[in-house]
């Protein structure tokens, strides 16, 4: 029995069995008898109680000859944990682990998102690629307590996510080894279902949605179906956080946000938690059909793929934050703040949270922040969320200088001067175009060349 080896010879036997090829570990091990809890492998599994994850268990185990410990990580996507738990263990996993960060995730990820203005390709909020970090982080956590080899993840070989979990598994873990099934797979959705139907694992009728989800508290992400035609509009059915805005209420809704140093703090003065503010005003926008986006979107992969979104509080927030930015910044820290907020998107999106450039950017982000603070007034309406009217201790707009009533600060005659100096480079490279299409053409003559018989 195992018991009776001594260790020197259990590890040669482990190193053994772990370098031969994964269909003979079986095999090896049945015939070095050596019981399964000294010799299985661990593999730690991003689970989320969907299909893809929930095959992926059984999987591992029969690929890999390894047990199978999940991790699922509450960032706000609003489902049953508890039977996601269960799940996990019925489809074969030997330990289940789950965290609620919801307000981690809005403290530390979201705010940080809306700090930057948050916006790939000028449309999407990044919802889904911010939840990333945090769930790499975990599972890394996990591995390491658990002493396992190899994390997994549940992402597709076409995709962004694949990129953000392997990316951020490798910097935070380098020794770790990363293994995602369905990208090896290679089985069809009906292979899958046939496999996990022989597995005993419970194939959902939610199944029948041709969409594939992720959501989380900053938005809901949905591909793929009819949604593939980008030509195609997108039905109804997609929507779930949003009413259709010519159903939204007739009449409008106006918001207060207060921020504080760029983070949202209260909403029409009632001060919320992170994680609180973003879900009250979810449905708050949601009611009024705020937040539905159709992006067609340049993949990290080189793939453009139609995705639909809905960030209904992503959109209010940071509609409002850009406009308080602009009361309170000057506009060379906001024209310079832009290029930083590209730069800062392309990195989250692209799976490179942890490239020592997202944290200089956040630096020159959060010092721009310490004066972000104030209260903006939105105007809700049939999918529109319009800021009325802002306010800052820090505001730098003055009446003084900007009205047009008697009194003004700012003497008219400044700009004669300022006018004259301005324009001047441009004015003169101006006339000198004109000058020279006036002047007539210079025709060259090609000299005569005598031929020359060979
Ligand atoms: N395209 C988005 C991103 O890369 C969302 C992907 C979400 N995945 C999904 N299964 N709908 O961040």
């Amino acid at each position: 029995m195992y018991e009776n080896c001594a260790a020197e010879s259990i590890a040669r036997v482990r190193k053994l069995i772990k370098e031969s090829p994964s269909s003979m570990r079986l095999q090896l091990r049945k015939h070095y008898q050596i019981g399964e809890i000294v010799m299985m492998e661990q593999i730690v599994l991003a689970y989320s109680g969907g299909l893809d994850t929930s095959v992926a268990i059984p999987w591992i185990k029969e690929k890999y000859g390894a047990e199978v410990i999940t991790v699922t990580v509450d960032v706000g996507q609003g489902d049953d944990f508890q039977a996601i738990e269960k799940k996990a263990l019925k489809a074969g996993a030997v330990k289940h682990y789950y965290f609620d960060l919801k307000d981690e995730f809005a403290k530390d990820y979201v705010f940080a998102g809306i700090k930057a203005n948050v916006l790939y390709e000028g449309k999407y909020p990044l919802s889904t690629a911010l939840a990333r970090p945090l769930i790499v982080e975990k599972l890394v956590e996990v591995a390491r307590k658990e002493k396992a080899s190899t994390v997994a993840h549940g992402c597709t070989g076409k995709g962004n996510d694949q990129v953000r979990f392997d990316v951020g598994v490798k910097s935070l873990a380098p020794g770790l080894k990363i293994t995602a099934p369905i990208r090896e797979w290679n089985m069809t959705r009906a292979e899958e279902i046939k496999y996990a139907d022989q597995r005993g694992i419970p194939v959902p009728v939610t199944l029948q949605s041709p969409y594939s989800i992720d959501q989380n508290l900053f938005g809901r992400s949905i591909e793929s179906g009819v949604l593939e035609n980008p030509n195609n509009e997108p039905p109804p059915d997609v929507y779930e956080w949003t009413a259709p805005p010519e159903k939204a209420p007739d009449q409008p809704e106006y918001l207060e946000v207060e921020f504080d140093q760029g983070k949202p703090v209260s909403l029409n003065e009632d001060p919320l938690s992170p994680a609180r503010l973003i879900e009250n005003l979810n449905a708050i926008a949601g009611h009024h059909g705020i937040g539905r986006i159709d992006h067609l979107e340049d993949r990290l992969v080189g793939i453009k793929s139609r995705e639909v979104y809905e960030c209904p509080a992503a959109t209010v927030l940071l509609e409002a934050h850009r406009d308080l930015e602009k009361c309170v910044l000057t506009r060379h820290e906001l024209y310079f703040k832009q290029q930083v907020e590209q730069q800062w998107a392309f990195l989250v999106y692209a799976g490179l949270w942890y490239d020592p450039l997202r944290q200089d950017l956040d630096a020159f982000i959060e010092k721009t922040q310490e004066r972000v603070t104030g209260v903006v007034r939105l105007k809700l309406y049939k999918g529109l969320a319009t800021v009325v009217g802002r306010s800052s201790p820090m505001s730098l707009y003055d009446a003084n200088l900007a009205t047009y009533e008697k009194g003004s600060k700012f003497d008219q005659m400044w700009s004669v001067g300022f006018i004259q100096i301005w324009g001047l480079p441009s004015q003169v490279a101006y006339n000198v175009e004109i000058k020279r299409k006036q002047a007539p053409p210079i025709v060259y003559k090609i000299p005569h060349q005598p031929k020359v018989n060979g």
